[in-house]
């Protein structure tokens, strides 16, 4: 693969599914809108379908974007397919997945029952695994294609800042579940990598009262919480032929919370 690096735009072209985009203050959503700057055809799979997104993607980036919403529940595997398939028949292939859906509970191990522990693993874990292997029957005919997930802190650090247990539980699947990705598929051509992040500014941060953020915010070495657009450029770099060396890795984006 030739690396063209003087095309400002670094996924001209590219067919992008981008999950858990839905909400405009999301870390999905910022990603569709920095894709779409650098030229990507977006398809935004989530729970919720937003009639309004490439409006919204229009109107930051001056220009009117390749852009299809698609309702898709991860934790079902045939919606998973059925989404995929959907895509690829709207733009013929698909290049990359950046899978941001998930959900975050608090909790100890003690105060979490069998139901929470399986609607967190369901969403976060099976979730990831479901769409990972859809889009991977359309990489592999291919042989090619960038898989970037979100994992979490949580998972590093046995616990998170905002996740419980289970949380930290299924994140930590999502890491070895990219990692076993990168090396199955790796002499096919296709990448994956995870990204773990911290205390990003979305609405996953919004349980939290301000004496607890505060706190929280005295402890990261970088003194501020995250922004989604911070995340949106890490996968961007992992998305982009940029980073086509790097396969397997664990990429951190805490503000340097933890350092390890
Ligand atoms: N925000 C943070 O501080 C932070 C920290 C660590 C990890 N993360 C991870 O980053 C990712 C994105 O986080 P965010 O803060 O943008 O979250 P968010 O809550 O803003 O967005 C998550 C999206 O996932 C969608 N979703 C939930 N369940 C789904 C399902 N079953 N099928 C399809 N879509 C579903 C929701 O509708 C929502 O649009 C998540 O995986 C999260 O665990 C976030």
């Amino acid at each position: 693969m030739s690396i063209n690096k003087y095309n400002p735009l670094l996924l001209e072209n590219k067919v992008c599914v981008i999950t858990g985009a839905a909400s405009p203050r999301s870390i999905g959503y910022a990603t569709a809108e920095l894709f779409a700057a650098h030229g990507a055809k977006i398809v935004v799979l989530d729970l919720i379908v937003n009639e309004g997104i490439a409006n919204l993607i229009a109107a930051q980036i001056g220009f009117n974007p390749e852009v299809i919403s698609i309702k898709c529940d991860i934790r079902n595997a045939a919606d998973c397919d059925i989404a995929i398939e959907k895509a690829v028949a709207n733009f013929g292939t698909i290049d990359c997945l950046v899978h941001c859906a998930g959900v975050v509970k608090s909790g100890g191990i003690l105060s979490i029952n069998e139901g929470e522990y399986a609607d967190i693993m369901d969403v976060n874990l099976k979730g990831s695994f479901n769409i990972c292997k859809s889009v991977l029957k359309v990489f592999t005919e291919k042989q090619a294609g960038v898989i970037v997930n979100l994992a979490s802190l949580a998972a590093q650090r046995g616990g998170g800042l905002v996740g419980g247990t289970h949380y930290a539980a299924s994140k930590g699947g999502v890491i070895s579940l990219t990692k076993s990705i990168a090396r199955e598929f790796a002499p096919q051509g296709i990448r994956a990598n995870v990204i773990c992040p911290a205390m990003i500014e979305t609405a996953m941060l919004d349980g939290i009262n301000e004496e607890e953020l505060k706190s929280v915010i005295a402890a990261i070495p970088l003194k501020r919480v995250g922004k989604a657009i911070e995340l949106a450029g890490t996968c961007l770099f992992l998305a982009s032929e940029l980073s086509g060396f790097i396969t397997g890795a664990t990429i951190d984006v805490n503000g340097g919370i933890h350092i390890h």
